[in-house]
């Protein structure tokens, strides 16, 4: 067992080092289209935006827009402000070129009184309401809370801000726990028929996938509570079947990822199975989002992860790879370079 344990570490550290250090020196062709092809995503390397500087969208997620990919998440650059947190908004055509927008999110505590000390805003997502034409951002909002507690993930909200454009300055509207539940990390799905939910982690009862109002400015319903601990929590509909995935509970270190599917999110769902070989650890990464990417000859479902750097989180990486799915069955493939070809939806891995 010990040594088993052992040789797992070591195949996880061996993954992480491969994957960023033969990839890391890669960034000049992370974006590079092969003669009139679609570009290359290098897993796991430095990834330039139009700037050339390296994309900060950690703990992000991806919405279409008239027809462009925006992607939001945690800016972690150097030289930001401590006393503030910050989003940031890039946009794509290809899912390759990020074009940087903003920072839409540079605020001091929104709520000093119920977060306390060492707050943190993690993990945003973003959602169009085509009803009242506004972006509506859930993010984890957290903190040491007031009653001197230790850290700064006592007090497990969510919060929201709006904004009328999408790359906006984002308006602070409020913060809560959905439906009274604790909830850390956050997910976001938007099914095929276009209903939004929220999925969130909710320590003492587990994985919960929740309707959000019909102005998304609330949590209404939870249409299903997964008994299962799991962070980096994101669901993908796909050829009839629900997948949904998620990370154990072990901060910024990778673990084996898993995944669970059923015909409606309501369940029953399976039990739960590893997306990777378990020693790979995800290889080095966490879950945020899977990003279904449909075209005129087939769809390809993206699984997008976080290579965290707890000691430097600017240099924290991102590996996506497309997902081999289908009939019940989710594998995350080793990382190799690939194209996605977001007209067609037909992705090539490399060898
Ligand atoms: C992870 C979580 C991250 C961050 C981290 C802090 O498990 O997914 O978003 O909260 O813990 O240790």
């Amino acid at each position: 067992m010990g040594m088993r344990r052992f040789a797992n570490v070591r195949a996880a550290a061996l993954w992480s080092s491969i994957v960023v250090g033969l990839l890391a020196g890669n960034r000049a062709v992370h974006a590079q289209s092969p003669a009139g092809g679609p570009p290359t995503i290098v897993p796991g390397a430095i990834w330039p935006d139009d700037r050339g500087k390296h994309v900060q969208a950690h703990g992000g997620g991806i919405i279409r827009f008239g027809g462009t990919y925006y992607w939001f998440g945690e800016e972690r650059a150097h030289g930001l402000d401590p006393e503030r947190r910050y989003v940031s908004c890039y946009s794509s055509k290809d899912l390759a070129h990020w074009t940087f927008h903003q920072d839409v999110v540079k605020t001091t505590n929104p709520d000093p009184a119920v977060l306390g000390r060492d707050w943190i805003l993690e993990r945003p997502k973003v959602y169009y309401n085509a009803k009242t034409r506004k972006f509506v951002m859930y993010m984890h909002l957290d903190g040491s809370g007031t009653a001197g507690g230790q850290g700064g993930y006592n007090v497990a909200r969510v919060g929201v801000a709006t904004c009328d454009t999408i790359d906006g300055d984002y308006q602070f509207l409020k913060d809560f726990r959905p439906l009274g539940h604790e909830s850390r990390d956050i997910g976001q799905f938007i099914d095929d028929d276009g209903t939004a939910y929220l999925i969130f982690e909710d320590r003492p009862n587990g994985f919960h996938i929740a309707r959000l109002s019909d102005d998304y400015l609330e949590v209404e319903k939870d249409i299903c509570l997964i008994r299962m601990h799991m962070e980096g929590g994101a669901l993908v509909h796909y050829q009839g079947l629900y997948y949904a995935i998620g990370s154990a509970l072990s901060g910024w270190s990778p673990n084996p990822n898993k995944y669970a599917t059923a015909t409606s999110l309501s369940g029953p769902w399976s039990e739960f199975k590893d997306i990777a070989p378990p020693a790979t650890k995800t290889y080095g990464s966490q879950s945020t989002m899977l990003l279904k990417v449909s075209g005129t000859k087939t769809t390809t479902v993206v699984f997008m992860g976080d290579i965290w750097k707890p000691d430097g989180q600017w240099d924290s990486r991102y590996l996506w790879m497309p997902l081999e799915l289908g009939a019940g069955k989710l594998r995350l493939p080793a990382p190799k370079p690939f194209t996605l070809d977001v007209t067609t939806g037909e992705a090539v891995v490399g060898k």
